[in-house]
């Protein structure tokens, strides 16, 4: 089943057209690619399907369901949720805080018990527990601030904000960018475990060989259009993408 389906999407920002015509779909499950060189429009992308721009023309579907236009709060609440490309959160409260913010059940009358649950889940998922596992009330999570997480940290902060909303598509904005070769790593295991666990998952990055071996299709964006479609494997061989990524600066 399809998860997600945007068709002839457009976006211009005055007289840069920074989505032109991209049409794509994602099947339930699947890690989708979307890469591209700098200025590509990746980025302006996720923002439409968000709904924090409104596409100039075209449609977005949201397991069939038509979704162009809505506001983002309803967005997420149908199942939705991205990480920025630059970390977001709060920094005057603890990780642990943070993560409870979007976990908080949307029902009024959740019981708050099942909210720590939530947000202690969570932030075991995402490794924010430290090694030894969660030591509840003294756990890492709950006496760190943000400010004191290395960056592979405070991009688990920001996957963990995402899945405490429970999306069933999750966003990704450049997860590995700025992160240490040990730090991409983790950040690759936590990606492909969300995978396992049937979370369907668009991925974005300007590099590809980065994220080869985690993705089901590519799709590539060039200057706003769709260069190419196809596996990673496909994509890798294809003269326009290496022609396209030589002239915005490598594979
Ligand atoms: N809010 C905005 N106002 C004006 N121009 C914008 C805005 N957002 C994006 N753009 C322009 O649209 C184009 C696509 O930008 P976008 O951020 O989507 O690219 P990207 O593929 O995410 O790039 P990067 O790899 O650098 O993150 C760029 O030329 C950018 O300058
Ligand atoms: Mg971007």
């Amino acid at each position: 089943m399809e998860a997600l389906r945007v068709e002839r999407l457009r976006k211009s920002f005055g007289g840069l057209m920074a989505v032109k015509d991209l049409s794509f779909s994602v099947e339930q499950g699947e890690i989708l690619g979307l890469i591209g060189p700098n200025g590509a429009g990746k980025s302006t992308v996720f923002n439409l399907i968000m709904g924090t721009f409104r596409p100039d023309r075209g449609r977005i579907f949201f397991k069939n369901r038509e979704i162009t236009g809505w506001p983002t709060y309803k967005i997420v609440n149908e199942g939705v949720a991205r990480v920025f490309q630059i970390a977001r959160y709060f920094p005057h409260k603890t990780v642990y805080e943070n993560v409870e913010i979007s976990a908080i059940p949307n029902e009024i009358f959740r019981r708050a018990d099942q909210t720590e649950l939530k947000t202690m889940t969570v932030c075991r998922r995402t490794g924010l527990c430290g090694d030894e596992g969660c030591g509840e009330g003294s756990c890492l999570c709950r006496v760190q601030w943000p400010g004191m997480l290395p960056q592979g940290g405070l991009r688990r902060l920001e996957i963990a904000r995402a899945i405490g909303t429970d999306p069933e598509l999750l966003l990704l904005d450049e997860p590995f960018a700025g992160l240490s070769p040990h730090e991409v790593d983790e950040m690759a295991h936590l990606i492909s475990d969300l995978r396992r666990e049937g979370q369907t998952i668009v991925l974005v990055d300007h590099n590809m060989r980065g994220v080869m071996g985690l993705v089901d299709r590519v799709v590539v964006l060039c200057f706003g259009e769709k260069l190419a479609e196809g596996t990673p494997e496909e994509i890798m061989r294809d003269p326009k993408v290496q022609e396209a990524y030589l002239a915005g600066g490598g594979v």
